[in-house]
């Protein structure tokens, strides 16, 4: 027996075997769910193969910024599972340029492509979601965001100002779609080796500073944030919406390290 058993996740942002959204979506299927992922072009080979072992799952193409795509997406899930209760966003991106470098120097391109695929897309998903947790009497939404929304992080710039808009949009997001039972919560995780990590200029250094100062003097696994995911997903956290907790170790309830 599973707590997620007779559930069902549309799962967005598996890359490779080291994605966020990986790991979440073995937790999930441990718990028993049923899942629908979906890829982004470049992607479709790698998530085919992880998602061999996953018989009855659902693997779709989605570029988040393709309101076709997007609707696409819904309506296969809707006519497979004939609702959804969990929905994964795991999906992040910013242009290289504006990742270094100085933020009065940011595009305008640049802002508007990081916050549309990296926050925006949260709030797309959203109201496609909704009539199918609606169907199955509500739901759980879960976004992936960083300590950077909140404190300034060099090197992390664009994707901290996107992840600050994301964070809100979960708080706003969990207001519209409560009263209907849709909770609405984010995960802000340390930092871990994934593709999306290579992005960020001094992740290396960003490993050892959180080992040194973080209470429990480690850095997080993957896993970490698949457990806490079942947990925000399942119905041990039915009254937890807009809110954002971090497996992070503790550091971000640092203020200087050891001296
Ligand atoms: N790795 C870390 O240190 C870390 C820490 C905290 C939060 N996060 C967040 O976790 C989430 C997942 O990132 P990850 O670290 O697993 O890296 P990842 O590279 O494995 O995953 C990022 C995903 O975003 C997808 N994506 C990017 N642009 C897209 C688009 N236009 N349409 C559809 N999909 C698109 C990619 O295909 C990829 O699957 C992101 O939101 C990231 O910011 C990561």
């Amino acid at each position: 027996m599973g707590t997620l058993d007779n559930k069902t996740a549309l799962i967005f942002g598996v890359a490779n075997h080291n994605s966020v959204a990986w790991a979440i979506a073995q937790k999930l299927a441990a718990e028993g769910a049923r899942l629908a992922f979906t890829y982004q072009e470049r992607m479709e080979q790698n998530v085919r193969k992880l998602t061999a072992s996953m018989p009855d799952s659902l693997v779709l193409p989605c570029d988040v910024e393709n309101d076709q795509e997007m609707d696409a997406v819904f309506e296969q899930v809707g006519n497979a599972f004939g609702g959804l209760d969990i929905l994964i966003h795991s999906v992040a991106y910013a242009p290289t340029d504006d990742l270094k470098g100085r933020i009065a120097h940011i595009s305008r391109d640049g802002f508007n492509t990081a916050l549309g695929i990296s926050a925006y897309s949260l709030i797309a998903m959203a109201r496609r979601a909704e009539p199918l947790m609606e169907r199955n009497g509500g739901g759980s939404m879960l976004a992936m965001t960083y300590l950077g929304s909140e404190r300034v992080f060099p090197n992390y710039n664009l994707m901290g100002i996107a992840k600050a808009a994301l964070e809100a949009t979960i708080r706003y997001l969990a207001w519209d779609l409560g009263g209907k039972g849709i909770r609405v919560n984010g995960i802000s995780a340390g930092p871990l080796r994934t593709l999306s990590a290579r992005g960020v200029g001094n992740i290396n250094d960003m490993f050892a500073v959180v080992e040194r100062t973080a209470p429990l003097q480690r850095n997080i696994e993957q896993s970490d944030v698949g457990d806490l995911a079942a947990f925000l997903c399942g119905p041990a956290s039915r009254n937890i919406t807009g809110e954002v907790i971090f497996v992070d170790a503790g550091f971000h309830a640092m203020g200087l390290g050891s001296l």
